[in-house]
């Protein structure tokens, strides 16, 4: 099923709507973050019996500092724990872990848990696990553009030279296939700075259901309405009927 044009090798999620979940019950959001983190792992574990090869998950966003200490704290405390107690989960299903953003701006405990569990899984090829954390698109797209602008300082790459394939490769996703299927929970119709060229050709798929009760119905009709659609990338209906299917995939 995962090979098939049918299903998507790289699935990117926005996980939003844990505060409102939460303040909908009259509890802090803080609980809405905590249910959240139940949703992750119940997806994790769906994606990877799915077949899905590639799951980036959105859990903070650059912006999201500016948010009050207190919460910031407690989702670097939840990403933390997440990080030490889905080791061996994440081992036992053969699932690598990378993370994407600005790790330098991580809490030290923080970012020390993160490369632990990604040199601990770097050899595993289940599924790769992408976590977004301090992570903005055009921040990202700018730090590969001051790395290819200093290989031309150097004189090891030639402006002419440079291609889509080069700066793809120069972004922190650099080893991961394209996006195929975008979802974003909680009603919310943006994209918010994620993944802008990796998703550029991506599917879209927006749920009203908030992130806390995401659970394997709602990645399956993710898939289910994914499955249904026609991917183009340029060519006309009739074309895509015919023998260029092959070519185009
Ligand atoms: C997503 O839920 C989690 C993060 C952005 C870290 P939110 O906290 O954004 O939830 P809403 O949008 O306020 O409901
Ligand atoms: C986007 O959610 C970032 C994450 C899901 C981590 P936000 O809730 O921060 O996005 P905006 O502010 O509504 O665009
Ligand atoms: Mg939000």
């Amino acid at each position: 099923m995962s090979d098939s044009p049918e299903f998507p090798r790289h699935v990117a999620i926005i996980m939003d709507g844990n505060g409102r979940w939460a303040v909908q019950r009259n509890h802090p959001r803080s609980a809405g973050h905590e249910r959240g983190a139940d949703a992750v792992r119940r997806t994790v574990r769906h994606a990877r019996k799915s077949g899905i090869r590639c799951l980036t998950l959105f859990a903070f966003s650059t912006l999201n500092w500016q948010r009050p200490t207190v919460e910031v704290r407690e989702l670097m405390d939840l990403l933390e724990r997440f990080l030490v107690e889905e080791l061996d989960e994440l081992r036992g299903n053969h699932i690598k872990l990378v993370g994407i953003g600005e790790r330098e701006l991580l809490p030290t405990s923080v970012r020390e848990s993160l490369e632990h569990a990604e040199r601990e899984t770097a050899h595993l090829d289940g599924m790769t696990l992408v976590l977004a954390v301090s992570y903005d698109g055009r921040r990202d797209l700018v730090r590969a553009a001051r790395l290819l602008a200093e290989q031309v300082r150097r004189g090891t790459l030639l402006p002419a030279d440079l291609d889509e394939h080069q700066l793809s490769k120069a972004l922190s996703t650099g080893d991961l296939p394209d996006v195929d299927l975008l979802v974003r929970t909680s009603g919310e119709v943006r994209l918010s700075g994620f993944l802008p060229f990796e998703a550029c050709y991506a599917e879209l798929y927006f749920t009203p259901v908030l992130w806390p009760e995401f659970d394997e119905s709602t990645l399956d009709a993710a898939l289910e309405e994914y499955a249904h659609r026609q991917r183009r990338f340029g060519l006309t209906s009739e074309q895509m009927a015919g023998d260029q299917l092959a070519s185009v995939i």
